[in-house]
């Protein structure tokens, strides 16, 4: 295996992350203002090819794992033949292809893509309740219709045996969604969903209060009260999350505590922003545009979009390596970025 994705650490990267799109459907209070972020001109953002053959590449050194996120994955207008291109993939070593959505959006493309080979979903819910949702997503409260059909639609093919690992990110909040803990927790005892709460973290711009963050530990003892028998597991090794089972239940809890207990030590994650920038931790700025390396080949023209999805689409990646030139500087660049990267 190539020490490309190796850091001065000895920390192997073999989880990617892509940013497939900056838009969202929702404006949570947590993540954005109101009016929205600004966003990109459409041509700085990397194409579904590029994204395509970022992937590619990015397998090769060894990335077994890559999770499309957003913004919300699902607005991106072609997210469904982007899941369908990188699950090809598997067969040049990815072996967990996932998504983080609000699930808004997410029903009618589902089948297509867990068709593709989508293993998992992480799906943003923090309320139950439509008035708390309208509340803190700043949409109308029947986006959470939405979402229930979309999780109910998850849990059947489950159960026809499609295999997707399901888990519910719930961002808690002081004042506004902490009451309804244990009734997330309920969510696991009949179904195999792991319940994530997370500890909410400050970011630029999202007027973050210390007194709004519930943390790990309160939040642990809040649901001892009521199920004492709640116990830790030995997660997987590079799990942001601290997992819990409760005796009889059919899901799991979990924690993510970026706040109060960070999981730095054992990070294993790569980014790439939806304009290209590669970002090794989700904290640093240091960024590295893989776009303008990319853009760069050709001797100095882009690449023709049309031209390498053929290639990218046909399951022969013979022709990248053709392009080894281009792939050296990116592979040259990526693991300067990585060998950066800070405990
Ligand atoms: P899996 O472990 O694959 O299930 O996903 P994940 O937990 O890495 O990803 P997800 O998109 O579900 O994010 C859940 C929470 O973890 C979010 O609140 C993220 O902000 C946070 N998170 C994800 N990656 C990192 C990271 O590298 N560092 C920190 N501190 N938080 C992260
Ligand atoms: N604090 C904690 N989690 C957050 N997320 C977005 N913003 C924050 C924040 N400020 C979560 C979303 C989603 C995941 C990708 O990140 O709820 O589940
Ligand atoms: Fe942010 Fe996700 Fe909420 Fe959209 S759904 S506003 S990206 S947290």
């Amino acid at each position: 295996i190539s020490e490309n994705l190796v850091d001065g650490f000895r920390r192997q990267h073999d989880y990617l992350r892509i940013s497939v799109t900056e838009r969202c459907n929702l404006r949570c209070m947590y993540c954005m203002p109101e009016e929205g972020v600004d966003l990109s001109p459409p041509s700085h953002l990397l194409t579904t090819a590029e994204i395509v053959y970022l992937s590619s590449l990015f397998v090769s050194e060894g990335v077994t794992k890559i999770r499309l996120t957003g913004g919300e994955p699902t607005v991106r207008k072609d997210i469904v033949p982007l899941v369908q291109a990188i699950g090809k993939l598997r067969q040049n070593g990815l072996r967990e292809l996932c998504l983080t959505t609000n699930g808004i959006s997410l029903l009618r493309k589902l089948d297509p893509m867990v068709e593709a080979g989508l293993t998992g979903i992480n799906l943003s819910l923090d309320t139950l309740d439509p008035f708390q949702f309208q509340i803190m997503t700043r949409k109308s409260s029947q986006g959470l219709e939405a979402v229930r059909k979309s999780i109910n639609r998850i849990l059947e093919m489950n159960r026809m045996g499609a295999g997707v690992k399901l888990k519910i990110n719930c961002v808690v909040m002081r004042g506004l969604n902490e009451r309804e803990i244990l009734p997330f927790v309920e969510m696991g005892r009949e179904n195999p969903i792991e319940v994530r709460f997370i500890e909410y973290m400050p970011f630029d711009g999202n007027k973050w209060k210390q007194n709004r963050m519930v943390s790990y530990q309160e939040m642990l003892t809040m649901i001892r009260t009521k199920y004492p028998e709640i116990s830790k597991t030995t997660g997987l090794k590079n799990d942001t999350s601290k997992n819990y089972q409760i005796p009889g239940f059919a899901g799991q809890v979990g924690f993510i505590t970026s706040m109060t207990h960070n999981f730095c030590g054992s990070c294993n994650r790569l980014r790439v922003t939806a304009d290209g920038n590669l970002k090794v931790c989700l904290f640093g700025s240091a960024e590295v545009s893989l776009r303008d390396l990319l853009r760069m080949q050709n001797d100095g023209q882009p690449i023709d979009d049309e031209r390498m999805k053929d290639i990218l689409l046909s399951d022969d990646f013979t022709d990248i390596e053709s392009r080894s030139a281009t792939n050296r500087d990116l592979l040259k660049l990526i693991g300067l970025a990585v060998k950066r990267k800070k405990a």
